[in-house]
């Protein structure tokens, strides 16, 4: 049977792939996708969720979420996504709408399933504060690092802008699983793994122009020589749990850190006597994963 998923998002280019990822996919019955303030502003972040579902015929509710973190000021990621949050592709006026009621009230209205969020976790604390864990059956999440940050030297970006929010989940008892940079890193989308997607008629060419501005803000900002695709890892968690190794491990957040704000403290070596709250990834099979992302695109086409 397939997986039941509320996808918590911030579109955003890896989230746009993670978006068709988990609707392409036969493992996952795709509920709805949810929208958070976090790569771009919320009316950004919701439009572009609605460009995507539009230009991949995707069927499913889209709710807006929260306009800005818990109790800091909102934090985009301008020099990585552009100033429409999707830059590279050219989009037409969408022709999916937004449903009316608060992202919050979507997610518990598709319970009992999944929560897969790929942006900052304000949605999913405020659901936890509101509803609480039950009908949750595991938040699998991209956020955190076992190693180093991307936003800040210990931060990474979406734990960085909401760390009171992603420290409710973690202590919330829900099962998490981290996707965490240390195995995001490894899904670089080189020159091959774009050719292959924009062999897929237009929504692989629009897949190609979102990697190509991707690539070039990648290269700019981090000299990176691909550019890693997050968030659609920890779909893939949720596809087939073999692609993503993970140990379980306790995962503190740091929320008054002066200099590691919004650091995920995972201490694989029991170090702090504290009991596992999370599962943690460490390893990735970068081939498989990459023929589910191909496999799962062409099924939209
Ligand atoms: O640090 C990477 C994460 O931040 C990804 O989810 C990306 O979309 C941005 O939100
Ligand atoms: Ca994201």
């Amino acid at each position: 049977m397939p997986t039941p998923v509320v996808l918590d998002c911030d579109p955003g280019h890896d989230d746009a792939i993670a978006i068709l990822l988990a609707a392409g996919a036969p493992e996952i019955d795709l509920r709805a996708i949810t929208t958070v303030a976090a790569n771009q502003t919320l009316d950004k972040v919701t439009l572009n969720a609605q460009r995507i579902c539009s230009a991949a015929g995707i069927d499913v509710p889209i709710a807006r979420g929260c306009a800005r973190p818990l109790v800091r000021p909102l934090y985009v990621a301008e020099d990585v996504h552009g100033e429409s949050g999707m830059d590279g592709p050219s989009f037409g006026p969408p022709s999916v709408a937004v449903v009316e009621e608060h992202a919050i009230d979507l997610m518990h209205r598709h319970m009992p399933a999944t929560l897969v969020a790929t942006g900052a976790l304000t949605n999913v604390a405020l659901y936890l504060q509101r509803y609480g864990s039950a009908g949750v059956r595991e938040i699998v999440l991209m956020g955190g690092s076992t190693e180093r940050g991307n936003t800040t030297p210990y931060a990474e970006f979406n734990i960085y802008v909401d760390p009171e929010a992603a420290a409710v989940v973690f202590e919330s008892g829900v099962p998490v699983t981290m996707i965490g940079l240390n195995v995001t890193h490894q899904a670089l989308v080189t020159p091959s793994v774009v050719a292959r997607l924009e062999a897929l008629g237009p929504l692989g060419q629009m897949c190609e122009e979102l990697m190509t501005f991707f690539a070039a803000t990648y290269r700019e900002v981090f000299g990176f020589e691909a550019p890693p695709l997050h968030d659609p890892v920890a779909v893939a968690r949720v596809i087939d749990p073999s692609l993503v190794t993970c140990v379980e491990a306790f995962v503190g957040i740091e929320t008054a850190g002066i200099f590691t704000r919004g650091a995920t403290v995972v201490d694989l070596h029991g170090r702090l006597n504290q009991p596992p709250n999370a599962r943690v990834a460490v390893g990735l099979d970068v081939d498989r994963f990459f023929d589910r992302v191909v496999d799962a695109v062409s099924r939209l086409t």
